[in-house]
């Protein structure tokens, strides 16, 4: 199909993620330093959205660190939750404005593969219901595979989120076959209508190729951002990714920016 659908679109937005805020507040307890405050400095400074993802666990973001960023903040908030009964009964009451559904295991680091929406389609298709029917913009976090875009799209979602930590991971000729996953998945979701976002891993240098991908309309950003404000600042690193990101697309686009 050759049909541009309608998110095929030069803008590329930035989700900041800042879960690692509240990993460093909880080293220590109390309640600093404040991911609310964190995602206020990361809007000022070019965020489209902020993200947050209130685990299981609750080993980061907490349940008043999540109502509040539903409640203070002017920016989008993309709520990433697990399919489980207590996150749609939370998703329902703060009605953010995007839902990210992602699979959860307690033992793992960080979210460590895309949802397997082919196999978990039942289980997961009254919590898409679910937030379609509140408002609420869903999407499902999956791997570069068609086979999961197509089981997304039946389900009912309007938007992906394609996982890049095996780009990220990978070296050399490996990367280069993951980049090209992403590509083929990125023009497949603009084909069939879905709404192509894209994260995990991304930093200044892993960042570009994918921004440069003309189908992907949003990155979401976390951990690097936050580590590398460690150095530079919030401002500085949330600026110096707006700023590589437009490039890496106006390159796309044939435009040399002044
Ligand atoms: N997108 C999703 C769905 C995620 O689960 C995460 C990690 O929480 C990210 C993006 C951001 O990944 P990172 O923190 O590695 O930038």
């Amino acid at each position: 199909m050759s049909n541009p659908s309608p998110h095929s679109t030069e803008s590329l937005r930035l989700g900041v993620n800042v879960d690692h805020v509240a990993t460093i507040r909880n080293a220590r307890g109390g309640s600093f330093p404040d991911p609310v405050r964190a995602a206020q400095l990361a809007e000022a400074a070019g965020a489209d959205g902020i993200t947050a993802h209130l685990r299981e666990d609750r080993r980061h973001i907490s349940d008043n660190d999540i109502e509040r960023l539903a409640n203070e903040l002017t920016a989008p908030l993309n709520f990433e939750m697990a399919a489980t009964p207590e996150m749609l009964k939370i998703a329902l009451k703060l009605k953010p404005h995007a839902a990210c559904i992602v699979p959860e295991k307690r033992e793992e680091l960080t979210t460590e593969g895309g949802l397997d929406v082919v196999n978990k389609f039942n289980q997961l298709k009254p919590y898409v219901n679910s937030l379609n029917e509140a408002g609420i913009r869903v999407s499902l976090f999956v791997d570069p595979e068609p086979t999961q875009l197509d089981s997304a799209i039946s389900i009912g979602v309007p938007i992906i989120e394609l996982h890049t930590g095996s780009y990220c991971e990978k070296t050399g000729l490996a990367r280069g076959h993951e980049l090209q996953r992403i590509k083929e998945s990125a023009q497949h979701a603009n084909e069939i209508g879905l709404e192509c976002h894209a994260g995990h891993g991304l930093d200044f240098k892993t960042m570009p190729s994918i921004a440069a991908i003309p189908n992907i309309v949003e990155l979401n950003i976390g951990h690097f951002l936050i580590g590398e404000a460690i150095f530079g600042g919030l401002d500085s690193a949330v600026k110096r990714m707006r700023a590589l990101m437009d490039d890496a697309r106006a390159k796309n686009n044939g435009c040399t920016r002044a």
